[in-house]
């Protein structure tokens, strides 16, 4: 009998931290003509961590975003997700290999109702979302009815959703990624415009998805205590460059970190 449950324990001890990273950017840079917006910037994200990234206004953090999702192509530097070099590919194939992302701005259909936004994020990409809206399957259903409860918005699920509040839409913008089961989720500021009751149901969401669905999460915020509550680990950026990197404690103590916000004014 050669039952193996075990895992490969080989392969894992082979393997470094870089090759397990989520996400890994090598020497990522960014040129605007004579302006580089991304300076040669190097991150990584482990499974399970929720990374921060924080610099001043036009750091370069949406940059950098776009560079990692495709949206816009690096002019050096290579972007690894999940170990596979994706540097070249075209977005929804980054997509597809387990990216999410959320933007400064929300992008829900406001005239759906929020059930139909989730059952629609699901199939994104997928060949043929007409069929979706008339015979969703059971796990896809399922799977709704669970992201609604969880951002506790059961009871809004056949309201449409351009009726609902910036914070709630922000929600139903999180439970739509979070339908796609990501390996890792972008957030582009995802306490902007968020009054500060909801922002404490959106730690407590973020949280819970880190936790109980395994959610990988790199998020960029302008909301320090936000950030600093929330992230295990922090980048920073200003002018392009990565200027720090620590855990919330050390980057609040850091001179450069502070340096690079006073001088912004
Ligand atoms: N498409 C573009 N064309 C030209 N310049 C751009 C473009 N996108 C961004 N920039 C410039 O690149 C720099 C970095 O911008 P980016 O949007 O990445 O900053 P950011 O850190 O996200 O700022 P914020 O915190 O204000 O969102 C800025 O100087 C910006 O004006
Ligand atoms: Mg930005």
């Amino acid at each position: 009998m050669s039952e193996t449950t075990e895992p490969d324990a080989r392969t894992a001890a082979a393997a470094t931290d870089s090759d397990r990273a989520v996400l890994r950017t090598d020497g990522v840079t960014k040129r605007f003509g004579g302006l580089t917006a991304v300076d040669d910037v190097d991150v990584e994200v482990q499974k399970g961590e929720i990374v921060g990234l924080i610099g001043p206004n036009g750091a370069g953090k949406s940059t950098l975003f776009n560079c990692i999702t495709g949206t816009l192509s690096a002019d050096e530097g290579r972007v690894y997700l999940q170990g596979q070099d994706v540097t070249d590919w075209p977005e929804y194939k980054i997509a597809r290999a387990g990216l999410g992302r959320m933007f400064q701005e929300t992008r829900i259909f406001g005239d759906m109702t929020v059930r139909k936004n989730l059952l629609l994020a699901a199939q994104e990409g997928g060949a043929n979302v007409g069929s979706l809206l008339r015979r969703p399957d059971d796990t896809l259903i399922e799977r709704t009815e669970e992201l609604l409860d969880y951002v506790d918005l059961g009871g809004l699920a056949e309201t449409r959703a351009g009726r609902l509040s910036f914070g709630q839409q922000k929600l139903i913008e999180f439970a739509m990624e979070l339908m796609a089961e990501p390996d890792l989720l972008l957030m582009d500021e995802p306490a902007g415009g968020i009054n500060p009751s909801m922002l404490e149901n959106l730690i407590e969401y973020i949280r819970t998805a880190n936790e109980d669905e395994e959610a990988t999460i790199f998020l960029i915020e302008h909301n320090m205590d936000f950030v600093m509550e929330i992230a295990d680990r922090i980048y920073v950026l200003a002018h392009g460059e990565r200027i720090a990197e620590g855990t919330p404690e050390e980057i609040q103590n850091d001179q450069r970190v502070l340096n690079a916000y006073l001088g912004r004014e």
